[in-house]
């Protein structure tokens, strides 16, 4: 359930009518709900009830805007980060560092220092290597990081070919047949204090199933450790749990994720780590746009809006659907593809789809665009980088400025063999 409701004629945004933000802020924007945000961060917390020992980091790469990290921060969540920058971020909203993940198959030296002087809670290695990099410059600061290893189960998540992780040709992870003896070879080291393991198998998962063969063979791995003398007392489960996007669409809840979770684990006796990230931020935010033209096409016409790929890249990117919804229906409808400024026939948010009619002028929104929309965005064709706004009850504040074209130039030099 979100909170961009249709009252009297017109969506809103909790209680702000969504027009008020447009003429305010400008189109393309990103208006998020808060209460959205806040019931999704419960639903989730909730749906994990019969988890004994939990702690829940937001994955924050879905939706890193400083306000909505607060907003999860309030709501007692950490955050899984895979950047010094995504790092920074959760700690100036007030996240704890030791309520941070730290994820990531490239990390780097300086970023692993950065997080052991941050006091990053725990540090999820993706290589033997980058255990002994990890234990040298803990030793080094007379530190000891937190760590486990992840491991890539081999299931096919049944996703996007483009955002699935746990296949053993993708890059993340170590084979889990070599788990056991990368913690023989890791499990000793001075600095290093490697207390479990660490999957994440996908994104936007619509089947539990291959979650549940992924933790199944996780927890066959936990024996085997502990077998062999290691003492395991956390296991990050990741995140992936996925969204509908189109009207109609079921997906498994957090209730049917966690009592999956509950009966997965009941004996395994650890802190179960969670990383959700489009489950709590999705459904939470709406891109607006206003439609420029309404331009005659072959089959039918394209309806062209003033959000374009570089604003809500995943349509290009994973020929993803995003509801069309006109911010003053009229209850007519019309046929139509849905098409950005951009030129390239990629920038195409829909074809032959049946939308609300609009017109030239009007506003409109694409749903679902609360993760992996804005923090995608780019400066490509040379346009600004589009403007977050979050709302709360019959408030709102524009909580990302909209980056100019001429702000984006003013960073540009020409070298001065070329001044003129
Ligand atoms: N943990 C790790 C290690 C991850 O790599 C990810 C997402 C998550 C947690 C959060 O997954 P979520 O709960 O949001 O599914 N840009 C793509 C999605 C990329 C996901 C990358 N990793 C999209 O727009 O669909």
């Amino acid at each position: 359930m979100d909170h961009f409701q249709i009252i009297q004629g017109v969506m809103h945004a909790e209680q702000v009518p969504l027009p008020v933000i447009a003429e305010a802020v400008g189109t393309p924007v990103y208006v998020y709900s808060t209460a959205t945000l806040r019931r999704h961060a419960r639903v989730f917390r909730e749906g994990l009830a019969g988890v004994p020992r939990k702690h829940i980091a937001y994955a924050i790469k879905a939706n890193p805007n400083l306000a909505v990290l607060r907003v999860l921060a309030d709501e007692g969540y950490g955050a899984d980060v895979v950047s010094a920058g995504e790092m920074r971020r959760a700690l100036a909203a007030g996240m704890k560092a030791g309520d941070i993940v730290f994820s990531g198959v490239g990390k780097t030296r300086e970023e692993l220092a950065a997080a052991l002087d941050a006091g990053i809670g725990q540090i999820n290695l993706e290589l033997e290597e980058e255990g002994h990099v990890l234990a040298e410059i803990a030793a080094s600061k007379g530190m000891t990081a937190h760590a486990v290893l992840r491991v890539n189960p081999d299931v096919d998540a049944g996703t996007h070919a483009k955002i699935s992780t746990g296949r053993k040709e993708n890059k993340f992870g170590v084979p889990i047949s070599e788990a056991r003896s990368m913690f023989d070879a890791l499990a000793g080291l001075p600095g290093l204090s490697l207390e479990g393991v660490a999957i994440h198998i996908g994104s936007q998962l619509a089947d539990l199933a291959p979650l549940e063969a992924a933790y199944r063979r996780i927890g066959a791995l936990v024996e085997e450790l502990r077998a062999a003398g290691h003492a395991i007392t956390r296991v990050d489960l990741g995140g992936g749990l996925g969204v509908p996007y189109r009207a109609g669409d079921v997906l498994p809840s957090p209730a049917d994720y966690g009592a999956m979770v509950a009966r997965v684990t009941a004996d395994w006796d650890v802190e179960l780590m969670f990383e959700p990230g489009r489950v709590i931020a999705g459904n939470a935010g709406v891109l607006m746009t206003r439609v420029i033209w309404v331009k005659p096409g072959v089959l039918n016409p394209y309806v062209i809006v003033d959000a374009a790929m570089n604003d809500l890249a995943r349509p290009a990117l994973y020929d993803a659907w995003h509801d069309f919804a006109a911010v003053r229906p009229t209850g007519e409808t019309m046929m139509a593809n849905i098409a950005g400024p951009v030129c390239e026939t990629g920038d195409t948010f829909a074809m032959n789809r049946e939308i609300d009619a609009v017109r030239s002028g009007d506003l409109a929104v694409f749903r679902t665009a609360g993760a992996y929309g804005a923090t995608m965005a780019s400066t490509y064709n040379s346009r600004g980088l589009v403007p977050e706004v979050l709302v709360d009850g019959d408030r709102y504040a524009v909580v990302a400025d909209r980056i100019e074209p001429a702000t984006i130039l003013a960073a540009e030099r020409v070298p001065e063999w070329l001044a003129r």
